[in-house]
C-alpha cells in the first residue's frame, strides 16, 4: 500500500496490531492475560484502592496519599450537581431511546450549557477540571434518566457516598450496602481503561481535532455503545435466559455461529487466553453470592468447549462483558443500565487519554486505500 508521502505499509482489518500512538496511561498484554494503569495491574488496583484514587492515577499518573484522596474524593462530590438545562432536558428525553442516547445527548448538552470551549483553547488546569466535572455527572445523569424511564421519582446526589455507592443509591433509592456498593465499584475500577479500544481511539481521535471535551466523550460513547464493544452485557445475561439449561449451551452455541453470529461475551482482540477482568468478577461475584453464578459457570465451560470445537485455535473465553452482567444482575443493577454502567467508569479513561492526547497533540488523520474503479474517468455528461 503506498501513502501520499510514497510510504509503504501492509494494513491488517480492524487496524489489529497497529501501534498508532504512544501512552503512558496503560496496555493490555493480550498473551500473558494481563493488564496495567501506569505502573500497576489494574486487577491488584481494583482489590485494594478505591476509584476516586485510580481516577487521581489516571490523571496525575501517581496514586494519591492519604490527604490527597480525601480532598480530591470531596472535590467530586460537591461536582454532583446537574445544570438546570442539561436536568431539565432530561427530564423530557429520558423516556427516548436506550438511556446511552440519552447519556451522549446529555453529555452534548452539558458541554453546550457549561460553555466548554474547543480543547486547542484550554490550558490543562481547565481541561482537567472539565474532565473531573464530566466523569462525576456522568453517573448522575444516567441514574436520573433511569428513575425517570421507570417512573420513579428522581433522587439528589448525595455528598456523603462515593461515586459507586451514589449511583446506586440514586438508581434504586435504598440505602447501599457495603458489599454491593463495593463490588460495584470494583467493576468500574476494572473498567476504566483498556488500551486502545474502539472508544477510546475515537475518543483521542476527536481530541486530536482540537474540540471541545463533550464532542470528544459523545463520540466516545456511541463506539462503546456497539455490541462488539461495549453493548454485549446485556446481550450475554440474555443468553443465559435463552440457554436456561447448561445442558443445552452446545446446541445453542452451534446455532448462533452456524447462522454467522457472534456469542456475546466470549472472544476479544486482543486476549488470546483467559481475560483477566473476566476472572476477577467471578471472584467478586462469588464474594456477593451472585444468584447467577453457578450456572453462568457451567454454560461458560459448555461454551468455551463447543467454540473450541467450531473455531479450532481462536481461544475464544469469557470477556469481560460475561461475568460483568452476573455482578450487575447481583447488586440489583438492571440490565438496561449495564452498558451505561460501563460507560460510568470508562469516561474515567477517556478523559485521561484526551487529557494524554491535548499535551502532545498532532492531527490523527490517517490514510485509505483506494480500491474502487481507476480514476480519473470522464464525467458523463448529465442526461
Ligand atoms: C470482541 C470481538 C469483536 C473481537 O473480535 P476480532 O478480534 O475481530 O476477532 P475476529 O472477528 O477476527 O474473530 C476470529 C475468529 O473467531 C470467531 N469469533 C470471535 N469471537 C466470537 C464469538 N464471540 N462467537 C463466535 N465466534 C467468534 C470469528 O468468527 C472468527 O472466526 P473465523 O476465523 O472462522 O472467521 C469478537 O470476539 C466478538 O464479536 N465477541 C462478541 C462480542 C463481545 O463479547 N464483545 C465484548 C468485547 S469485550
Amino acid at each position: 500500500v503506498s501513502g501520499s508521502n510514497g510510504s509503504v505499509a501492509v494494513i491488517p482489518p480492524g487496524l489489529e496490531g497497529v501501534v498508532v500512538a504512544e501512552t503512558e496511561i496503560g496496555d493490555v498484554r493480550g498473551l500473558e492475560g494481563f493488564y496495567h494503569y501506569r505502573q500497576y495491574s489494574a486487577v491488584e488496583l481494583a482489590s485494594s484502592r478505591s476509584l476516586e484514587e485510580v481516577w487521581q492515577l489516571m490523571y496525575d499518573g501517581a496514586l494519591p496519599d492519604a490527604e490527597g484522596s480525601r480532598a480530591f474524593g470531596q472535590r467530586t462530590k460537591e461536582l454532583r450537581t446537574l445544570p438546570e438545562v442539561t436536568s431539565s432536558t432530561l427530564d423530557v428525553i429520558s423516556g427516548h431511546g436506550a438511556p446511552l442516547e440519552v447519556l451522549r445527548s446529555a453529555v452534548s448538552l452539558l458541554g453546550a450549557e457549561l460553555a466548554w470551549r474547543p480543547i486547542i483553547d484550554l490550558s490543562q488546569t481547565e481541561l482537567l477540571a472539565q474532565a473531573t466535572q464530566l466523569c462525576s455527572l456522568v453517573p448522575v445523569a444516567l441514574a436520573r434518566c433511569y428513575r425517570l424511564r421507570s417512573g420513579a421519582r428522581p433522587l439528589p446526589p448525595r455528598t456523603d457516598l462515593g461515586l459507586a455507592a451514589n449511583y446506586l443509591w440514586m438508581l434504586k433509592g435504598v440505602e447501599p450496602d457495603p458489599a454491593s456498593a463495593r463490588a460495584v465499584e470494583q467493576y468500574l475500577m476494572l473498567v476504566v481503561d483498556h488500551g486502545f479500544n474502539a472508544s477510546t481511539f475515537v475518543a483521542r481521535t476527536i481530541a486530536s481535532t482540537g474540540a471541545d471535551l463533550a464532542a470528544c466523550v459523545c463520540g466516545a460513547i456511541g463506539a462503546l455503545s456497539g455490541p462488539l464493544h461495549g453493548g454485549a452485557p446485556s446481550r450475554a445475561l440474555d443468553m443465559l435466559d435463552e440457554i436456561a439449561d447448561p445442558a443445552r449451551a452446545g446446541d445453542y452455541v452451534r446455532r448462533v455461529v452456524g447462522a454467522g453470529d457472534r456469542i456475546m461475551g466470549f472472544g476479544h482482540r486482543v486476549y488470546k487466553t483467559d481475560d483477566p477482568r473476566s476472572t476477577f468478577l467471578q471472584s467478586v461475584a462469588e464474594d456477593l453470592g451472585a444468584p447467577l453464578l453457578p450456572f453462568a459457570r457451567e454454560v461458560e465451560r459448555a461454551v468455551e468447549r463447543t467454540l473450541a470445537d467450531l473455531k479450532p485455535g481462536r481461544q475464544l473465553h469469557a470477556n469481560v462483558e460475561f461475568y460483568a452482567g452476573v455482578v450487575m444482575d447481583a447488586c440489583g443493577i438492571p440490565r438496561e443500565m449495564f452498558t451505561p454502567t460501563f460507560a460510568c467508569g470508562r469516561t474515567i479513561g477517556w478523559c485521561a487519554h484526551i487529557l494524554e492526547q491535548s499535551r502532545h497533540n498532532r492531527l490523527i488523520r490517517p490514510s485509505a486505500r483506494y480500491v474502487g474503479p481507476p480514476a480519473p474517468e470522464p464525467v458523463p455528461a448529465a442526461k
